[in-house]
């Protein structure tokens, strides 16, 4: 093995209960004010308020930012980061899933850094270390709370951009599981196939390591074996909780090994017709990996595996078959829709979805290169 890096934020608090040892921990980082990002839902349910109250008991003021839209645009970050220097303020805290974390990431990178948030499209494009950025997080799930990946709508050429960069790492990030029991059916069940297409994507990545793929295979069991549940039951509690580690090893891995073109291609979907983006994922996995197959039936056969199919006997071809079949039920069984016509996406679009698709940071690592006419035929299989 030659020699390899990964990365996490310092300090990852895990766990019920966990949000009062954070907001201790947040305490001795010195701040004073911060800007809170978040989304109105979120203010709407009282959650907001109970955080900044706790915040404010720790000596942390706050100044709430409650626009952040579900595909964070480029005027998000505008508006968040003029606020924040209207009102002084010396952090960043994020509360929510992977919208208001990445419109965070943004913000503290842009008001660090200065320029335009486009400026850092791209792997490690920052001089600097974003202001001090706290994550908590309330989906399970995005994994943003602990990862370099920021993505933000840039509404101007409809497509998302990837900003891939050290520099966006969270200080610290919160998963407190009690905070996601609230999470509606449809959201669990999209960021939870999100959260699947981070560990496969991960795992057959070109750029994966023994660390990313451990991360990888034990979140691919935790996510099979507990989403159906997580989706139909809830308040169990267990089944938020390993939803919760299941999704946050899905980010250790997918932070370090990248991802493939389920992203790239999910990324386009997102920018183009505003769809979210865990449904984006799942409808487009079985296809991706069904690509992909050819170069890596050996490690879907393993994901498989990780899905609790008894693989013996079968060779690697068959294994990545089941793997894709069991993908594909697990989508089915939690409600996702079957295909990407339901979601009101055209034909028409797939030349420059495809074209956009192959620009996407994300498309590098996936285990074989597609021509354009590839991408559009796996565009084409999902319809
Ligand atoms: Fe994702």
């Amino acid at each position: 093995m030659t020699a390899y890096r990964f990365y996490m934020p310092a300090l990852n608090h895990m766990g019920a209960g966990c949000l009062d040892e954070a907001i201790t921990d947040i305490k001795t980082l010195g701040l004073e004010k911060a800007l809170l990002v978040t989304d109105k839902v979120l203010v709407d349910i009282g959650l907001v308020s109970s955080v900044t109250e706790k915040l404010g008991g720790a000596g942390i003021s706050c100044e709430v930012f409650d626009e952040t839209k579900p595909n964070p645009t480029v005027k998000n970050v505008e508006d968040g980061l003029k606020q924040l220097q209207s009102a002084s303020c010396d952090c960043v805290i994020s509360l929510g899933g992977g919208s208001p974390h990445d419109c965070a990431k943004g913000i503290a990178l842009v008001a660090s850094n200065g320029g335009a948030i486009k400026d850092y499209e791209g792997v490690d494009k920052s001089a600097k270390p974003q202001l001090t950025l706290v994550c908590i997080n309330t989906t399970a799930g995005t994994a943003s709370e602990i990862t370099r990946f920021c993505i933000i709508t840039d509404e101007a050429r409809h497509i998302k951009m990837a900003i891939v960069d050290k520099n966006t790492t969270p200080t610290m990030s919160v998963n407190d599981p009690s905070l996601m029991q609230g999470m509606p059916k449809s959201l669990t069940a999209a960021t939870g196939m999100d959260a699947l297409t981070h560990a496969v994507e991960a795992y057959v990545s070109t750029a994966d390591t023994p660390v990313t793929d451990a991360c990888a295979l034990q979140a691919i069991e935790l996510i099979s074996t507990w989403l159906r549940t997580a989706v139909f039951d809830g308040d169990n509690m267990e089944a938020r909780d390993q939803m919760a580690y299941g999704q946050l090893l899905a980010g250790m891995a997918f932070n370090s090994a990248s991802l493939g073109y389920v992203h790239a291609m999910a990324h386009q979907l997102g920018g183009f017709y505003d769809l979210p983006h865990g449904v984006c994922n799942a409808v487009l996995l079985p296809h991706v990996e069904a690509f992909n197959s050819r170069a890596c039936p050996e490690k879907l056969a393993r994901v498989a595996a990780a899905m609790g199919v008894d693989i013996s006997g079968l060779t690697d071809r068959e294994g990545a078959e089941r793997a894709l079949e069991e993908i594909q039920c697990l989508s089915w069984d939690i409600g996702i829709p079957e295909g990407l016509e339901i979601l009101g996406v055209k034909k028409d679009d797939f030349g420059i979805l495809a074209d956009n698709a192959l620009n996407d940071a994300c498309g590098l690592t996936n285990p074989i290169q597609a021509t354009k006419d590839e991408i559009i035929e796996i565009f084409d299989a999902a319809f």
